[in-house]
Parts: C-alpha cells; structure tokens; sequence
C-alpha cells in the first residue's frame, strides 16, 4: 500500500514553489490543555521537518508564514515567547539548511526585532547564501499591504530624485521592488486549521495562485498532509501561472 502511494506520488507534479499559512498552533495547544507556547514550538518542529521534506520533494521555494505585521497585536506574553522561539530555532535553522543545501530568505520588515535576532536573520542569509537546493523563505513582520507599501515609497523616492519616469512604471518595476524580487509567484498556498483567508499574505504574488486549505492543525501537518495537498493541486486546472 504504501508502496503504491509512493508510485502515485512519483507521478504527479510537484509545485515549483509552494507558500504556507501555518496556523492553528493556538488551538493544538488548547486542546491538550496547554499553553500556545507551546503550541507554537510544536509549530516549529513542524516547520523544521516541512523544509527538509520540501527539500526530498524537490520543491524549488517553500515559502512560510511565521509571524505578520498583525500579529504584534498578540499579549506581549505571546509576542515575547515568540521572539524567543525565533531565537533559538534560527540557530537550529542553519544547521538544517547548511545539512539541506538550502538557502534561506526572510521576507518582511526586519528592522521592528531586537537587534539579536535581526543579526540572526543576516547570518541564515549569509552562510546559505551559496546554496543550491530548495530556497525556504520566511515571512516576519510580514504583511502584504506593508510590502506593497513600501515598495510603492520606493518608486515614489526614484519619481522624486528623476531616476524613474510615472509612465515606465510596469508590473516588473513593481515585482522588483517588492520583498519576494526574484522570486516566482507561489504555485500553490496552503492554510491550515480551516481558515478559508489570506491574512495579508503574498496579496501581490497570490494573484493566481491554487489555493488548498486543509483543517488539520499546523503542528501536526505531516509528509501525508503535504502530499494531499500536492495530489489536489495535480488535480487543479490552471488559467494562468505556474510554468510559463
Ligand atoms: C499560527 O498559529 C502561528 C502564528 C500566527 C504565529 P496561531 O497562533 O494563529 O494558532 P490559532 O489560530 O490561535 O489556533
Ligand atoms: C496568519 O495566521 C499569520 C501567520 C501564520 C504568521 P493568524 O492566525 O495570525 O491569522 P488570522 O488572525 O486568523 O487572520
Ligand atoms: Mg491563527
């Protein structure tokens, strides 16, 4: 049985980039009667074992949602354990990633974290920098409209300083002054926990991007899951996107 599955799964076509709204760490803990702390180191753990089997996938992008611009709005209690799962899981991060060939990516206003953690953020990018497998990109203080915004400052600065014509202002101009330049658009989203929203993520990128969302908990999303999400992708039929 599980052989066939295997077959199965070598058929299909595996998503160039796939984006993630993990959620549902909150309710995973309160059903064990647990705090969400830790809930959201179970989300971590998960997020670990997500790259390295996007990694086996072949997957080219896997982009996650770990914490948006809204989330600030969070107890400072919450916030504050947070920051420190960032901590300590960007340590183990990179040893994930240099074991993995992956290269790592945050997306999103990093100037708002203490500057330990944005020192964190500049070294995962630095030493993985060189890597050739998958590019695992991590959203932080990520919000769609924000990024929208500023990258419309941006142009605007370059209107201003004459370097940049209102008329030549095109959708590539826009794509490469936003966080994710140079990276294609998601080919496939999901969201777990049943949340049928975006949550300001990717708003730009998701224009055509297959939406999958699935009720199952983000900490215990597995190998199974995420290939369930592949198979109703296959299934999909695409307009626009995707290879071009
Ligand atoms: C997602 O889980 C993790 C973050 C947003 C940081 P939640 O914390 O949103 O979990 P629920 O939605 O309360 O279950
Ligand atoms: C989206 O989840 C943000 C992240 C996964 C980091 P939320 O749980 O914060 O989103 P809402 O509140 O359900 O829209
Ligand atoms: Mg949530």
């Amino acid at each position: 049985m599980a052989e066939k599955h295997a077959e199965k799964m070598e058929d299909m076509m595996v998503p160039a980039h796939v984006a993630v709204i993990l959620d549902g760490n909150g309710r995973w803990a309160k059903k064990r009667g647990l705090p969400r702390s830790m809930g959201h180191r179970e989300g971590c753990k998960t997020v670990e074992k997500t790259v390295e089997l996007a990694a086996r996938m072949g997957i080219q992008y896997l982009t996650v949602y770990g914490f948006s611009t809204e989330n600030w709005k969070r107890s400072s209690e919450e916030v504050g354990a947070l920051m420190q799962l960032f901590r300590y899981y960007m340590v183990r991060l990179l040893k994930i990633a240099k074991a993995n060939n992956v290269r790592v990516k945050m997306i999103g206003e990093r100037s708002r974290f203490d500057q330990d953690i944005i020192e964190g953020i500049n070294r995962l990018e630095d030493e993985t920098r060189e890597n050739t497998g998958l590019t695992f990109v991590i959203a932080v203080n990520y919000g769609g409209r924000d990024e929208i915004t500023r990258a419309v400052k941006r142009l605007a600065a370059a209107c201003q300083e004459g370097k940049l014509n209102p008329q030549d202002i095109t959708e590539q101009t826009i794509e490469a002054c936003l966080d994710t330049a140079g990276i294609p658009d998601p080919d496939l989203l999901i969201r777990t926990s049943g949340e049928i929203r975006l949550s300001n993520y990717l708003l730009w990128q998701c224009a055509y991007t297959e939406i999958y969302v699935t009720d199952c908990l983000w900490p215990d999303f597995d190998q199974e899951e995420l290939e369930k999400a592949v198979a109703a992708y296959n299934r999909r039929e695409r307009r626009y996107g995707g290879v071009k």
